[in-house]
């Protein structure tokens, strides 16, 4: 079978069975899928159901530290949602239907809202350590496609990327994050493949083709999540200036410890946007 196949929708569909039976039936509102240093959101879920990647069918175990590997079913700011506590990156060798496929499962059950959030290098000067970036737009600099392949059921074959990002679920974003007395910084956000950081020439490069924040993710997931037709929002935590603007080298402790300082800011937005839907 082709990696499309093994993790399209027919192999969904057999997950969010397994994953209904243990959380029962409400529909989420919206799948959230949390980055590097921000599964803490999981602890606002009230009335959780945690599920170990290990036990959804289709899922291989998450190995990034960081990552806790879990999905979690519950309500955040009283709406029913499901989050997943960790991704699967294509770095750690998985062929990028597999870094979208926790979006079918969300899909399969029931969410037509996808939010995801990561930890990103920023890239534009005035962003800072700590910031919050609304992704406006994201540029696929991974070479590699989720939907590449036979047409799976249900995709569209061409899906329009003129808004990958919802216009309105970035409006109440903002106005969520304006209300909380949040600053929300707006951008690009550039994938890359990894797991290298970037050199300072490509940081450079990325700034030149419009990037504003730089990371190895999320962008496997928006793809599919198109395809099928959700809707997405997706905020990246400036966790470190990119490689030539920061002073220092770069390294996940560093981004895992930012991510600590600015968690009571995102989940508080994130709880606040949920809730809203
Ligand atoms: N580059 C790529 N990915 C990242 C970075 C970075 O600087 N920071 C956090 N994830």
């Amino acid at each position: 079978m082709s990696a499309g196949g093994m993790f399209g929708a027919a192999a969904a569909a057999r997950a969010a069975e397994v994953v209904r039976a243990r959380i029962g039936g409400a529909t989420p509102v919206a799948g959230v899928i949390l980055g590097s240093g921000l599964g803490g959101l999981a602890a606002r879920i009230a009335n959780p159901v945690a599920i170990p990647f290990a036990e959804v069918p289709g899922f291989p175990t998450a190995t990034v530290v960081g990552h806790a590997g879990k999905l979690i079913a519950g309500t955040l700011g009283g709406r029913p949602v499901v989050a997943l506590a960790g991704r699967f990156h294509m770095y750690e060798g998985h062929p990028a239907p597999l870094a979208g496929f926790p979006v079918r499962v969300l899909h399969a059950l029931g969410a037509r809202v996808l939010f995801v959030s990561n930890a990103a290098g920023g890239i534009r000067r005035t962003f800072r350590a700590g910031d919050l970036m609304l992704i406006r737009d994201h540029l696929n600099l991974m070479f590699q496609n989720p939907l590449v392949g036979a047409l799976e059921p249900g995709d569209i074959r061409f899906p329009d990327m003129s808004e990958p990002y919802d216009p309105s679920l970035c409006e109440s974003l903002r106005a969520h994050a304006a209300a909380l007395g949040i600053p929300l910084q707006e951008g690009v956000y550039g994938a890359l493949l990894g797991p290298t950081y970037e050199t300072p020439s490509e940081v450079r490069m990325l700034a030149t083709l419009g990037a504003d924040a730089v990371g190895m993710s999320t962008v496997p997931e928006v793809i599919v999540a198109r395809a099928i037709g959700m809707r997405v929002a997706g905020i990246s935590c400036i966790t470190n200036l990119a490689s030539g603007i920061s002073p220092h080298a770069l390294s996940h402790a560093e981004v895992l410890e930012t991510t600590t300082l600015v968690a009571e800011r995102f989940e508080s937005l994130v709880e606040r946007f949920v809730g809203g839907l």
